[in-house]
């Protein structure tokens, strides 16, 4: 098998990568080592920066997302007992949509699937080249050998393209995180009407939402915790302790799926090495905190579709993405820091947290700041 683009992984870096060589006629072939259910059940991100919202649509694939995702103006910040409004639109005339990165990926997968162009899932044993670009795998019990002119690593963290790159090329920086988010998906209607990041002495909770129906919640818990040991009325009685206020509460309703994700800050550079280039999960991690994972893998795969296109030249790729991931690492840390319970943290660290956030919510420039940050505006 022979193609001019070669990508491996089909998240939405991946996904989005090949819809936006389709739309200017460059071929391309998508392997994908899990089964299609899965790819499109794995809950994940929810926010969508207006940029993303924006080349989705241009790419053809936002016709649902226009109908189903919800704008949001703004975010607030809650901290000792007072929920304080970041006017995100008021003040950078940009605003977010809600919708999940499951549906974005059933989107991209159905559309591919229209266009009749190759999407190989439960594809085994991936084995990539970068001198060659020539990519080596299983499927359907067969070896198979496909030849790509480049190969868009789009395997996410723990796939195989970083790996192929020589160590002694690789820099990579790291800081793990001793917690992590237990996230619930329930059935019942937000209780807000814009997002709430709450940061508690209890520790940090977050209220999201996927649809009018559907609410998206996390209570922050040990990195490694055991999701056993949360039965549904504690993490109910959680999230209550750590966002109530005297005249507002939390709505419940059944639990339809929970789970734990750990966090990390992760960049690996050069994002490029020879005849593959890196692209989202697989270069980059964020911390969730600042909703810009899913965000910097779509940035990510344009720079690259827009140079493959115009054939610009490849040899800045890297640092090109690398300016937008540093920025959106150094927000997702700081957004971290200020509202997380810091492990080992003492009487001293609340106190600069809190008062942080009182800052962050008054100054208008600390506000403008961070609603730049958190839209995606400073990542252009
Ligand atoms: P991925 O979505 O990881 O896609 C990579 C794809 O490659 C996968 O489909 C994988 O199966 C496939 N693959 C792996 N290895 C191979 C191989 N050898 N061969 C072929 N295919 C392979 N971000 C937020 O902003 N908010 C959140 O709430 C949030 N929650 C998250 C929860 C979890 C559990 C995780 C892991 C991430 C979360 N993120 C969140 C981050 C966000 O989801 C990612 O940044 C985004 O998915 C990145 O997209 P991607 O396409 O680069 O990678
Ligand atoms: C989500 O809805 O899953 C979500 C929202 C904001 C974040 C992270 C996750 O910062």
């Amino acid at each position: 098998m022979r193609t001019q683009v070669g990508i491996v992984g089909a998240g939405p870096a991946g996904l989005t990568l090949a819809r936006l060589l389709e739309v200017a006629g460059i071929e391309s072939v998508v392997l994908e080592a899990r089964d299609r259910e899965y790819c499109e059940h794995r809950v994940r991100a929810g926010v969508l920066e207006q940029g993303t919202v924006d080349l989705l649509r241009e790419a053809g694939v936002g016709e649902r997302m226009e109908r189903e995702g919800i704008v949001h103006g703004g975010i607030h910040l809650q901290f000792d007992g007072e929920r304080h409004h970041v006017p995100m639109h008021e003040l950078t005339g940009r605003n977010i949509v809600i919708y999940g990165q499951t549906e974005v990926v059933k989107d991209l997968i159905a559309a591919r699937i229209e266009s009749g162009l190759p999407l190989l899932f439960e594809v085994g044993d991936v084995r990539v080249d970068p001198d060659t670009a020539r990519i080596e795998f299983v499927h359907d019990a067969e070896q198979q050998v496909l030849e790509c002119d480049v190969i868009a690593g789009c395997d996410g963290f723990h796939g195989v393209c970083r790996p192929s790159i020589p160590a002694d090329v690789l820099e990579t920086f790291e800081r793990e995180y001793a917690f992590g988010w237990l996230g619930i998906l329930a059935q019942v209607a937000p209780s807000m009407d814009e997002l709430v990041y709450a940061h508690n002495t209890r520790g940090f909770a977050l209220l999201s939402l996927r649809s009018p129906e559907l609410s998206r919640y996390y209570v922050q818990v040990r990195h490694d915790e055991d999701i056993a040991a949360w039965p549904d009325e504690r993490i109910w009685e959680e999230l209550h302790a750590r966002t109530e206020l005297d005249d507002w509460q939390l709505e419940e309703g059944p639990i339809l799926e929970k789970g734990v994700t750990g966090m990390r800050s992760f960049v690996a550079q050069p994002m490029q090495y020879k005849k593959l280039y890196l692209a989202g999960d697989a270069a980059h991690i964020v911390p969730p905190t600042g909703a810009k994972g899913l965000n910097l893998a779509i940035s990510d795969v344009r720079i690259l579709a827009e140079r493959l296109i115009e054939g610009s030249g490849l040899d800045g790729y890297s640092d090109a993405c690398l300016r937008r991931v540093w920025r959106a690492e150094h927000f997702s840390y700081w957004m971290t820091t200020m509202l997380h319970k810091l492990e080992d943290g003492d009487a001293f660290d609340e106190q600069l947290q809190l008062s942080q956030l009182r800052y962050v919510t008054s100054s208008q420039s600390a506000k403008t700041s961070l609603a730049e940050n958190y839209v995606g505006l400073t990542t252009l």
